[in-house]
């Protein structure tokens, strides 16, 4: 057979990863995306990661898939590329067809956002659905949004579950957040031992995440002090600028950051050897404190990935609802067999047991809740300019009675 030359080879690359419906959510790396596939619990749980972010500040994103009994569920979609439905392809041959999609989130955008496509790409799978879902500004009716009508698409809670033989479901929420309402629906699946959630626990590494393998440039990017500083490539070049990542991630703008005078960006901008968009021409208006090492260390586990709620969510969401989380934990206690959490984000499969739970809730109940000093100034100040403007509420956990979907 004639070998395909190194052109033909990289433009069926791109095919495979091409996702054409970047502009609706335009987010880094925009119309290709790289899968990387790992079957993380033996024939039972396969994790797919795909990297999201905005200008290089990206971290992994997860379409998680659970063996259930007669085929497949797929838990939080992602864009359907090629090389992503070649690999489910694969599983389907020997673990049965793709029956069902689930979105179990309803704020979280960036995972109902290749609803649709998911929903196409697998015309004969069931769509279940996180109540309350909504869009900005406009909540329209989910059919309009590109989600299949009824009665393809059902509702989590009001219509009951799905795969109720082997999964248990448990929700965190509704919480009313002002713009629409943050609730997800946890799944407990038995066989495994997994507990599988969306934004709500992530456990993060000081390693960063194997998919950066596959490009590392939002790291090296990152790792720098200076827009004049070439991209080098080490494993300590990678750590910085992971760490870098996940404190972008977890406080959006963290203390240990200023922002440079544009003059002073503009002077160490297109340098030589750094004039493409691969560099973004050199622009880099970050200059991180000498602290900025200490404020990441306290999000990275250095042994085993950090289980933690992100602060992002625990300053936004729940600021005034931690017994909200707390309760959430509790129900978490009560299931029989857990063994690990997978989330749709960061590290995956992370042991998680009662023992680990019991832990977590315990320091989240001894600690100061939804600070505003230090990392935190920038999201306390936010959620506070939102409470004095009368955009988020002071009591976010009214009974939400009209959460239907429209579909
Ligand atoms: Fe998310």
């Amino acid at each position: 057979m004639k070998t395909p030359s190194p052109e033909v080879t990289k433009n069926v690359s791109l095919s495979r990863n091409s996702w054409p419906w970047w502009p609706l959510f335009p987010l880094y790396p925009y119309g290709k995306r790289s899968t990387l596939v790992k079957e993380i619990i033996p024939n039972q749980i396969w994790s797919f990661e795909q990297l999201q972010g905005l200008y290089y500040v990206a971290v992994p994103i997860r379409l998680t898939v659970v063996k259930v009994s007669g085929g497949l569920m797929l838990f939080n979609p992602l864009p359907p590329t090629a090389e992503l439905c070649e690999a489910l392809a694969q599983l389907e041959k020997k673990y049965g067809p793709v029956l069902t999609i689930v979105l179990p989130t309803a704020s979280g955008l960036e995972h109902k956002i290749s609803l649709p496509a998911m929903a196409r790409a697998f015309p004969k799978a069931e769509v279940w659905v996180c109540p309350g879902q909504w869009s900005f500004p406009l909540t329209l009716p989910s059919g309009w949004l590109g989600i299949p009508w009824r009665p393809r698409t059902k509702i989590l809670v009001k219509d009951g579950f799905p795969h109720k033989d082997s999964c248990s479901w448990i929700s965190l929420g509704p919480i009313d957040i002002g713009l629409g309402s943050f609730q997800e629906l946890a799944c407990f699946h038995k066989p495994s031992g997994a507990l599988m959630v969306t934004d709500s626990l992530v456990g993060i590494s000081s390693e960063p995440p194997e998919i950066f393998d596959l490009d590392p440039t939002p790291l090296l990017f990152h790792a720098r002090d200076r827009g004049d500083e070439p991209l080098e490539d080490s494993i300590n070049a990678r750590r910085k600028g992971w760490a870098r990542l996940v404190l972008f991630a977890s406080f959006l703008r963290p203390a240990c950051l200023d922002i440079p005078p544009l003059k002073e960006v503009i002077r160490y901008s297109f340098s030589r050897g750094l004039r493409s968009s691969k560099a973004h021409f050199g622009v880099f208006p970050f200059a991180w404190k000498d602290d900025w090492q200490d404020a990441a260390n306290e999000l990275l586990g250095v042994r085993e990935p950090l289980i933690q709620l992100a602060p992002v969510i625990e300053r936004l969401v729940f600021p005034r609802a931690q017994m909200t989380f707390v309760n959430w934990l509790e129900e978490l206690e009560k299931l029989n067999g857990i063994n690990w959490l997978v989330s749709a984000h960061f590290s995956a499969p992370l042991v998680f047991n009662r023992s680990k739970l019991k832990r977590l809730k315990d320091d989240i109940n001894k600690r100061p809740w939804a600070k505003s000093d230090g990392s935190w100034g920038f999201l306390g100040g936010l959620d506070e300019s939102l409470l004095r403007l009368g955009v988020v509420p002071l009591n976010p956990t009214k009974s939400f009675k009209d959460q239907d979907l429209q579909v």
